[in-house]
């Protein structure tokens, strides 16, 4: 990462945790690139929507909040994923007022406004007292075992989820010639949906991994996970 920065580097997008990996950094990292960002005067682009989601203990460390960077870092983060209303679409952006003017001129000609109930909806969100923030990490740590054992059981090399509702798994062992054809296969033969990791990287790289979500009703999980079980045959050895 210090390799790739240099005095022409405008800014930097960090999405943390992360999609599709379900990476979460640590301070330490966050540090770093915040070192990176002083020294060559880089913006930072923080898409932290998963900012509620980081499990076993972890904690979100708020890029903003590291010493130097509140007046060079834009905070975005939205509904969709913290109250569970993907598909409303209402977010918002935290920067420092000098770069607000322009980027409130760009919202005004692209999206005008939000829908106005979903703001009203988004200001009761909003209002969630701490325990529906404690109710959401445990309750989603359950949903994450739950899959971890399913995927496990079939076959699939993954790292467990630190943040995000995201298993992002190898599915090398199966024999398929690459994601897309494993995704294809489970949407028509299994229905289970993935989505083909190397929708997320340069054409052609990185095309031995997909994307399950765990952000569904235990009973869905499991009903995946039987459907997934006819998977092991396929195992190579
Ligand atoms: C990292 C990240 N940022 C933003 C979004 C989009 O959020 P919204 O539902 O507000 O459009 C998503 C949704 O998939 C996401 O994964």
């Amino acid at each position: 990462l210090a390799r790739a920065f240099n005095k022409r580097t405008k800014a930097i997008i960090i999405n943390n945790p992360n999609n599709p990996t379900s990476r979460v950094f640590t301070l330490d990292e966050l540090q770093f690139i915040a070192s990176l960002c002083q020294k060559w005067g880089t913006l930072a682009i923080c898409d932290e929507i998963y900012e509620h989601m980081v499990w076993d203990g972890r904690r979100h460390v708020m890029f903003s909040t590291l010493p130097g960077m509140e007046e060079r870092t834009f905070t975005c983060s939205g509904l969709s994923k913290t109250y569970n209303v993907t598909g409303w679409r209402v977010g918002w952006v935290i920067a420092p007022a000098v770069y607000t003017e322009a980027l409130r001129r760009v919202h005004d000609y692209l999206t005008l406004s939000a829908p106005t109930p979903f703001q009203y909806a988004g200001i009761c969100a909003l209002e969630s007292p701490p325990q529906f923030y404690d109710d959401l990490v445990s309750e989603h740590t359950a949903l994450r075992d739950r899959l971890a054992g399913h995927l496990q059981a079939a076959g699939f090399n993954f790292l467990l989820p630190q943040g995000s509702y995201f298993f992002f798994a190898d599915c090398s062992p199966f024999g398929f010639e690459d994601d897309r054809q494993l995704a294809q296969y489970f949407a028509e033969v299994l229905k289970v949906i993935a989505v083909p990791g190397s929708a997320f990287y340069q054409p052609g790289q990185n095309t031995n991994l997909v994307r399950f979500c765990f952000a569904k009703p235990l009973e869905m999980l499991d009903l995946a996970g039987e459907r997934l079980l006819a998977l092991a045959s396929r195992v190579k050895n």
